[in-house]
């Protein structure tokens, strides 16, 4: 596996965060790891901007944002252009925000989801491809939104 993946988190995602990035590492992802790298409190918006501009800039494809329930982040990520940020909090969510939106950053809340099912959304996240076709009709009307 040599996908290039950000992630991010604030305070309330930071053991979360531990937790997905050790699982990702173990499995040979490369990752790029912003935000909080303690407990120490972290404003969640700068967070899902830098790790956003990882994607936008082309440094990496897809990312991985926690916060505390992993709403305030997909809102601040869902700010910036080119960016599809879903909240997921089940291995269908995660599965069809990939199938269905081309999703490209998996957002959780650490104060929702514990390690197990999170795990199982990361990698069905990074793992599922775009359907494409009637989809990306829909996925073209909303980055009309952005223009
Ligand atoms: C931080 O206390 C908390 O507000 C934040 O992690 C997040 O849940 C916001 O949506």
């Amino acid at each position: 596996m040599s996908m290039k993946i950000a992630i991010g988190s604030d305070h309330a995602g930071y053991g979360l965060k531990r937790e997905v990035v050790d699982y990702l590492k173990e499995k040979g992802y490369e990752l790029i790891e912003m935000g909080c790298m303690d407990g120490t409190s972290c404003d969640y918006p700068v967070v899902a901007k830098e790790v956003c501009e990882k994607i936008t800039d082309g440094t990496v494809e897809k990312a991985i944002l926690i916060c505390g329930t992993g709403i305030g982040i997909s809102i601040a990520a869902n700010k910036v252009k080119g960016i599809r940020a879903a909240l997921c909090t089940d291995a269908y969510t995660a599965k069809y925000t990939r199938l269905h939106n081309d999703a490209n950053v998996l957002c959780m809340g650490g104060r929702v989801t514990g390690a197990g099912v999170a795990l199982e959304m990361v990698d069905v996240f990074l793992e599922t491809e775009f359907e494409g076709g009637r989809h990306q009709r829909r996925v073209d009307l909303i980055t009309d939104i952005e223009k």
